[in-house]
């Protein structure tokens, strides 16, 4: 490319002041489906372009196409950041394009992983046992857990799969009321077939029913089917809520049941004193799966899965072809293809290096506690308000609340998409107890008190005026 080093400092000052100021554009795009595709040609250019000419398109017909994840007034799913420090490491890591499949192929970025997510676990608290491995997302890395765990379970399964066996009359995945979807793909993917996926009610506070859960298994096994794993939550994605996992563990080491924790959003609160009961039990899990690129400011895409049983996994997947053996062999050396169904890998463990050395350990709790302190505080004005009431706890930094006095659905739509028009704000919904519920979530490291109060008060307009 011609003239690259005037381009990339160009970028870099482009990427600079986005990241000041990303509050400056409307935080949910404005297009209409179709807009982007029609503004751009059918067909790639026959001629290379100057990158001004691609330059100048980004800004005139991407840029309005994008829903700024990290604005400040972003509050709705799980609200995230990518930081600047994990910006610089994913450009760096861009140059250097890594293919960390063999230790070989990036010794850098293969034991860069291995002591960054040894920082992370002590972060959170969770014994040497545990070995980690960075996939793109919580769905994979959940996917891989139950791999292991069908792999734990199932004689043979590697070799005769799971199709047409005698011996086997059906396996069965449990997992809480609130659990995410991602849990009911992997069971799908994994050939068990979506029935064998069991979700146990929950409370009143959203958390699975461990006696539901046991009950659960021992009829399963007394009809002759093979209990596999469990999937207990730290923080459900509706709710927040937290599934006891102590109860549950013990459960699953009487049974010898696969534990999986899915912490995608809320593990890295273990870090925050006073928080570490989150994880209370989960030293007795089999895996556990927190997404840095949820809270914990590094920019998506990085999600780890922390396992107690590597070598069950490892069994599951690794599998050397002439072509990728090395003099190496497997003395010492951690080959990273044998954790997963991917061949070659990004070099993600560089944005996570730069994004913990940079925040440090005291930077992250700090962040992590105001954001709570964000939620208790708009929780706060919820419960004093007349117009608006709470539906569930708020033990991290999301809010679930709902208009008062049997309001329909459809009414908390239009207050929804009457504040998300602002281009000031952009919040989400679920559904709770059959309900819908709008959701308030921070965590946004430009987020600051002002934002939400606007939000606050954004939501009271509407819903005055509606
Ligand atoms: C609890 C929980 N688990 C898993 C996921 C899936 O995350 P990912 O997008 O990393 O696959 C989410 C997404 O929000 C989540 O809330």
């Amino acid at each position: 490319m011609k003239d690259f080093r005037q381009q990339a400092h160009r970028l870099a000052d482009w990427i600079a002041d986005y990241l000041e100021d990303p509050g400056r554009y409307p935080v949910l795009s404005r297009v209409r489906p179709g807009d982007i595709r029609d503004a751009l040609p059918a067909r790639a250019p026959e001629r290379g372009e100057s990158f001004d000419a691609i330059f100048s398109d980004f800004e005139r017909v991407i840029l309005p196409g994008v829903t700024h994840w990290n604005h400040p007034g972003f509050f709705a799913y799980f609200a995230i950041t990518g930081s600047a420090p994990g910006v610089l490491a994913e450009f760096l890591s861009a140059a250097l394009n890594q293919q960390a499949m063999l230790w070989r192929t990036s010794p850098a970025a293969t034991e860069l992983e291995e002591v960054t997510l040894a920082w992370l676990r002590r972060l959170i608290g969770l014994p040497d046992a545990f070995e980690g491995v960075i996939y793109d997302t919580a769905s994979v890395s959940t996917l891989h857990a139950l791999a292991a765990a069908r792999e734990a379970a199932v004689p043979e399964v590697r070799a005769a799969g799971l199709a047409g066996r005698a011996d086997l009359k059906g396996v069965r995945v449990y997992c809480g009321e609130h659990a995410h979807s991602s849990v009911d793909k992997a069971v799908i993917l994994l050939g068990l077939g979506h029935d064998a996926l069991t979700r146990i009610p929950a409370d009143a506070e959203f958390r699975m029913r461990p006696e539901l859960l046991a009950t659960s298994i021992a009829a399963d096994r007394a009809a002759g089917l093979l209990p596999m794993a469990v999937v207990a939550t730290v923080g459900s994605t509706s709710s927040t809520s937290v599934d006891p996992v102590d109860e549950i563990a013990t459960i699953c080491a009487r049974e010898r049941v696969w534990l999986h924790i899915d912490a995608a959003y809320a593990g890295v609160a273990a870090m925050v004193p006073g928080y570490e009961w989150i994880l209370r039990g989960a030293d007795r899990a089999d895996s556990l799966v927190v997404n840095p690129h949820k809270w914990l400011f590094v920019p998506f895409d990085l999600s780890v899965l922390y396992c107690r049983r590597m070598d069950v996994l490892r069994q599951a997947f690794s599998l050397t072809p002439e072509y990728l053996k090395t003099s190496e062999g497997d003395a010492g050396v951690r080959n990273l293809m044998d954790t997963g169904i991917q061949l070659g890998r990004r070099f993600r463990a560089l944005k996570l290096w730069m994004v913990l050395r940079h925040l440090g350990a005291d930077g992250f709790r700090a962040h992590l506690a105001e954001h709570m302190r964000l939620a208790r505080l708009f929780a706060e004005w919820v419960d004093r308000s007349d117009r608006f009431e709470r539906v569930a706890p708020v033990p991290f930094s999301v809010v679930c609340f709902r208009l008062r006095g049997g309001v329909p659905d459809e009414e908390h739509q239009r207050v929804l998409d009457t504040i998300n028009a602002s281009g000031e704000v952009f919040l989400s919904h679920t559904k709770l107890d059959g309900r819908y519920v709008l959701r308030l979530a921070i965590g946004n490291l430009n987020t600051t008190e002002r934002h939400v109060a606007r939000a606050w008060e954004l939501l009271n307009q509407a819903a005055a005026s509606r």
